[in-house]
């Protein structure tokens, strides 16, 4: 993990929030690398979600909603952690993980007394307006509440027809009371969720859970996780969101445990209902309360797993094998020798052709062997160099990330040779 964290710092993706000022505890920022990362992910997941399906629509809800959506959707009541205090040093802990209290009572070297456990609740506020007293409002604690309250408006105003869903990608926050293991549990992070509403019915209701538990494992794995180090898990009764009838979690093996990324939550009628909406079946007439299963990803969970998923130390070079569509830079373009105008110019007009196109790298620093390995270690798939050959028959090397062979390529199939490698990796 402290390879990951340093490599993640070194090389931008992801750095401390505010570091200057000594940060905060739960957010962070993501680099130049790391912003390229996460939104290649989103867009994996917008395109899998909503343009390859004809049953999925999209939406972007405000972050700050009425108040009374927290109150009608039971987070004001029941989104809480258990917390207990440590009574030697007054430090803060969820008192369901029982891992963090003993590593607590490891760090004082004796069996620690605890406070009796409170209910903490997650819900983040915010004041809004200029006269006392100010309004109190809320940061959104899931994205999803946002998709139903507008379950109607969608309804209204698109074409969509039970059974269908609505995605969306935002931002989320939860005053976590331990936020910690890196970007793992952040104060401030990104979700991606599909709400799918179907009709109020057992069977359809356990048919529409196990599809979306596969497809979601399966676009996991379609972009690189290992089979092996993923897995779900069934929520026991008790550790149920209050809004589940049942909940299962795919977890990746980190180097802190199996842990969740994503929840997959059979929601039944409970939102819909307490928002007071429903849904008239325009051929039938009949008016019904949808349920509704939800698929909920974390966009930095996701983006650390893969992160860590990919990473290989090898014997000479540390390398992120990252999946093609996911590496933040598509392709680099190298002149052999940077002292040489004709190989330098023929190699701008190469970077210049692929730039509109690709995410595109220039380096023309050190040796091709280091430009090589820090490209590498950024998760660049291949690397094009333009030698003196390329003066003569207008073709390049490609050398491939993870075999580290290389091809030549004419120029003139180039972006049509990059296009097609990328292409094959589409699911
Ligand atoms: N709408 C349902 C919902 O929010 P959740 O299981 O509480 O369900 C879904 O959260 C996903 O959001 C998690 O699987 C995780 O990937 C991400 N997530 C939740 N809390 C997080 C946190 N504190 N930091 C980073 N990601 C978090």
């Amino acid at each position: 993990m402290d390879d990951i964290v340093a490599l993640a710092k070194r090389r931008g993706f992801i750095y401390p929030s505010s570091e200057i000022y000594g940060g905060i505890a739960g957010f962070w920022d993501y680099g130049p690398l790391g912003v390229e990362l996460k939104r290649n992910l989103k867009n994996e997941w917008w395109k899998w979600a909503v343009q390859m399906r004809d049953d999925v629509v999209g939406l972007d809800a405000s972050i700050i909603m009425n108040p009374k959506v927290w109150d009608a959707s039971g987070h004001l009541s029941s989104f809480t952690d258990p917390l207990v205090e440590c009574k030697i040093c007054h430090k803060r802990f969820r008192a369901d993980k029982e891992e963090l209290l003993r590593a607590h009572e490891k760090e004082h070297n004796e069996i620690i007394s605890w406070t009796e456990a409170k209910t903490f609740n997650l819900l983040t506020e915010v004041l809004l307006g200029v006269t006392e007293p100010k309004q109190v409002a809320y940061l959104r604690g899931e994205i999803t509440q946002g998709v139903f309250v507008n379950f109607g408006n969608v309804v209204d105003s698109s074409r969509v027809k039970i059974p269908f869903g609505i995605a969306q990608i935002g931002k989320a926050f939860r005053n976590e009371i331990t936020p910690g293991n890196f970007t793992f549990r952040s104060r401030e992070f990104e979700q991606m969720e599909l709400e799918y509403f179907i009709r109020p019915e057992e069977k359809e209701g356990e048919r529409v859970f196990s599809y979306w538990k596969e497809e979601r494992m399966a676009w996991y794995v379609g972009l690189g996780i290992a089979e092996e180090h993923v897995r779900f898990r069934d929520h026991e009764p008790h550790e149920r969101a209050h809004y589940a009838r049942s909940a299962t979690d795919i977890e990746y093996n980190a180097p802190f445990g199996w842990s969740e990324f994503e929840g997959i939550h059979h929601r039944g009628d409970w939102d819909l209902s307490r928002h007071k909406l429903a849904y008239r079946d325009e051929e039938t007439q009949e008016v019904f309360t949808p349920w509704v299963i939800e698929t909920s990803g974390g966009v930095d969970r996701a983006a650390l797993f893969f992160l860590i998923d990919s990473y290989c130390k090898e014997e000479k070079r540390t390398v992120l094998k990252l999946h093609p569509r996911l590496a933040p830079i598509k392709v680099a373009v190298f002149p052999l020798v940077n002292n040489k105008s004709d190989i330098g110019q023929k190699a701008q007009l190469v970077y210049t052709m692929l730039k509109p196109m690709f995410m595109t790298a220039w380096d023309d620093r050190g040796n091709i062997g280091k430009r090589y390995l820090s490209q590498d270690e950024a998760g660049t798939p291949w690397c094009v160099t333009i030698d003196y050959d390329t003066l003569d028959n207008d073709s390049v090397t490609v050398r491939d990330r993870d075999t580290t062979k290389q091809e030549r390529v004419n120029i003139s199939q180039l972006a049509t040779y990059i296009h097609d490698k990328l292409a094959a990796h589409e699911k």
